[in-house]
């Protein structure tokens, strides 16, 4: 076959999420008709940054196309660590909130760690507390991590097989690299290597990946010689490129150098349109998920 060209898939998020926020809908309706409660959503944005007002945005469209109640929480970049861990407290004892999440990125002077810790586990609907990043190894996991949750979706839907296969997955931050490779170890029965800044020589394992994730935000990290024919690559890199020449000044770009690398794929998602919108699905679904824990 020599020659031949290969023909690949893009996977398409938008309609996955689409799919996804149909399914929740139904259920919010038969929720309504059961006279039960409709799940509630909060979210808390502090200071005022462009791209996290935008994902914002876009998090208080999804409620309401799915029928969740929704409070926006807004707080100035100089609240201080205190304050916004007392607000914490008020949305953790709020009866009718089922789940909130914390935009971040958070000013300097305010600690991820400590608001992120501060987050009732059974209402972190990001799924980025510890406690729910140590249940994906549990028998019982609570709420999963929500991007990482989003992949596994994705892979699931387009029936992309994880069993045995060698995934390579680039970028072991907390909030996607680590939890995703160890869903495709414990759920996905993968073999997984993450590599990272300290890896020597990334080439010699992306070129051995059946699966590659790539998780950094580095425009044109991940090129076509650095991949196998048949490759599947999911693409969680999203940066913010300005320039000129692009509608709103900016344009979104993922690590993959898309069109080469898709010439010798199998599956790719493509930046936009590929893992962002599952990120959004994830957080209703767990959010559904927190309400029917809360109020079967
Ligand atoms: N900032 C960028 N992505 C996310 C996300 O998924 N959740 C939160 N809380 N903040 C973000």
């Amino acid at each position: 076959m020599t020659g031949a060209a290969t023909s690949y898939t893009v996977i398409d998020g938008r309609k996955i999420a689409t799919e996804i926020k149909a399914e929740i809908s139904a259920k919010v309706l038969t929720r309504k008709q059961a006279s039960k409660k409709i799940p509630h959503l909060a979210i808390i944005l502090v200071g005022d940054d462009g791209a996290s007002q935008t994902y914002v945005d876009h998090k208080v469209k999804a409620c309401k196309e799915v029928g969740f109640h929704y409070t926006m929480m807004r707080f100035a970049d100089t609240i201080s660590e205190d304050k916004l861990m007392k607000h914490i407290d008020q949305v953790n004892r709020d009866e009718d909130v089922d789940g909130f999440i914390v935009q971040l990125p958070l000013p300097p002077h305010i600690s991820v760690e400590h608001i992120t810790e501060k987050i009732r586990p059974d209402k972190d609907v990001d799924g980025f507390t510890n406690r729910n990043f140590g249940s994906i190894v549990s028998k019982h996991p609570l709420l999963l991590p929500a991007t990482p949750f989003g992949v596994m979706e994705l892979l699931k839907r387009y029936q992309i097989p994880t069993e045995g296969k060698n995934c390579v997955v680039i970028g072991a931050s907390r909030l996607v690299g680590a939890p995703l490779s160890m869903m495709l170890v414990e759920e996905g029965k993968a073999t997984v290597t993450i590599c990272h800044k300290y890896t020597q020589d990334i080439k010699s394992f992306t070129q051995k990946a059946d699966i590659l994730v790539s998780a950094v935000g580095k425009p044109g990290l991940i090129t076509a010689d650095m991949v196998k024919e048949g490759v599947v690559v999911v693409d969680v890199g999203t940066t913010r490129v300005e320039g000129p020449q692009y509608k709103n000044g900016f344009a979104l770009k993922g690590d993959v150098d898309f069109a080469p690398v898709a010439a010798k794929a199998s599956f790719i998602t493509p930046v936009p349109g590929g893992v962002g919108p599952m990120t959004i699905a994830s957080l209703l679904l767990n959010t559904l998920r927190a309400t029917e824990i809360r109020n079967p």
